[in-house]
């Protein structure tokens, strides 16, 4: 990886975003806390286009994989830190059914449906506010989605509200209303690597996931139905483990997603906001929380990334240098009628809320 530029180095210009899309303004926005983290958020897609997190010599770096101008997030992208919808991961062969009625999507991971179609929530202008809350400066993201657009029914309403608390969190708030019943399964999709933002790989970062259960996929990534214990596999992350340590398993599901692509059935006491995981770089010292209402998470390792993506400062992001703790409802729930719904109704009110929280050990 010589070629690597460090992307803490990297310089973002809010010029770089400034554009007219679909006949919305596109630009850059900076959230700063009170403890000098900063993040640069567009609107466009709701990317996290930077996060300027300390290390264990309060030395300020960039911890997430992305571009440092618009342009080539409108090109070959896949996600870097962008807001996932409708439904986020895949439905099996873009089909499912509400109410005794088939709905089919755009098939655009081979004959299954990834992360909304082939126009998601990541490709779309989201309205913005800035808002100066009690927590830290937040950004409001509003976006109406169509009845039809994409195929889903219903018009949907989304706020996302990403907030820098002065408590070292990036802080995700989603609400999404709609007027037909549909599905809704909302994520974010930051590729992190809190060592150096994607110079080098993300084999050294030390995992914890608390779930005692995964769901096993097929070869095209979707889950088979089973939600098979961790226990014993390459997929028990209960305690802290290096990500690298059991990559070369022979366990067969580690072929599909070369590595770890699965949702984990996270271990949760209730409802409400719950640690579900957690990332050491020893390196750095930089450690990362993660904090949801979600029943899922989605643990993506970066093996995809195959070095044609020239980043930040002209990095290349090799395979494996970001990875993605993306949460959610587990994938292809429509299908599953065992699975937590993902089904939204008129009256009812979806809300998730996912905290990533930044220290130093
Ligand atoms: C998700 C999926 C992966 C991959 C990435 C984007 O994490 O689960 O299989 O598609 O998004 O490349």
């Amino acid at each position: 990886m010589t070629n690597s530029v460090p992307s803490s180095q990297a310089q973002i210009k809010p010029a770089a975003f400034r554009r007219t899309i679909d006949g919305y303004q596109v630009d850059l926005y900076v959230l700063k806390n009170s403890n000098g983290l900063a993040a640069n958020i567009t609107n466009y897609g709701g990317i996290v286009v930077s996060l300027q997190v300390p290390d264990k010599n309060g030395e300020l770096g960039d911890v997430v994989l992305g571009y440092d101008n618009l342009n080539d997030y409108l090109g070959s992208n896949p996600y870097f830190g962008a807001l996932i919808g409708r439904y986020g991961n895949r439905i099996a062969k873009g089909r499912f059914t509400i109410d005794g009625v088939e709905y089919q999507l755009a098939q655009n991971d081979g004959v299954n449906t990834l992360h909304g179609g082939r126009k998601g929530f990541d490709k779309v202008v989201w309205q913005t506010e800035e808002l100066d809350t009690p927590d830290g400066p937040a950004l409001k993201l509003t976006y109406t989605s169509k009845d039809g657009e994409e195929n889903y029914p219903g018009t949907l309403h989304c706020a996302v509200t990403y907030t820098l608390t002065n408590k070292n969190e990036l802080k995700i708030e989603y609400v999404a209303e709609t007027d037909k019943p549909t599905l809704v399964n909302l994520t974010h999709h930051s590729y992190f690597n809190l060592k150096d933002g994607g110079a080098g790989d993300i084999l050294g970062h030390e995992l914890m996931i608390k779930a005692g259960k995964f769901t096993p996929v097929d070869a095209g990534l979707i889950p088979t139905g089973e939600l098979r214990p961790v226990a014993g596999t390459p997929f028990d992350f209960n305690t802290p483990t290096a990500i690298g340590a059991r990559l070369a398993s022979k366990d067969e599901q580690m072929q599909p997603g070369k590595g770890y692509d699965h949702n984990w059935v996270l271990d949760r006491q209730g409802k409400g906001l719950e640690l579900v995981a957690a990332v050491y770089e020893p390196n750095s010292g930089r450690f990362m929380e993660v904090l949801t209402t979600e029943p899922g998470l989605q643990f993506y390792c970066g093996s995809f990334l195959d070095g044609t993506n020239r980043g930040k400062g002209g990095a290349i992001y090799q395979q494996r240098t970001g990875l993605c703790l993306e949460t959610q409802h587990f994938p292809d729930s429509p299908n599953h009628p065992d699975f937590p719904t993902t089904k939204l109704r008129p009256g009812e009110q979806y809300t998730q809320t996912t905290v990533y929280r930044f220290s130093t050990r």
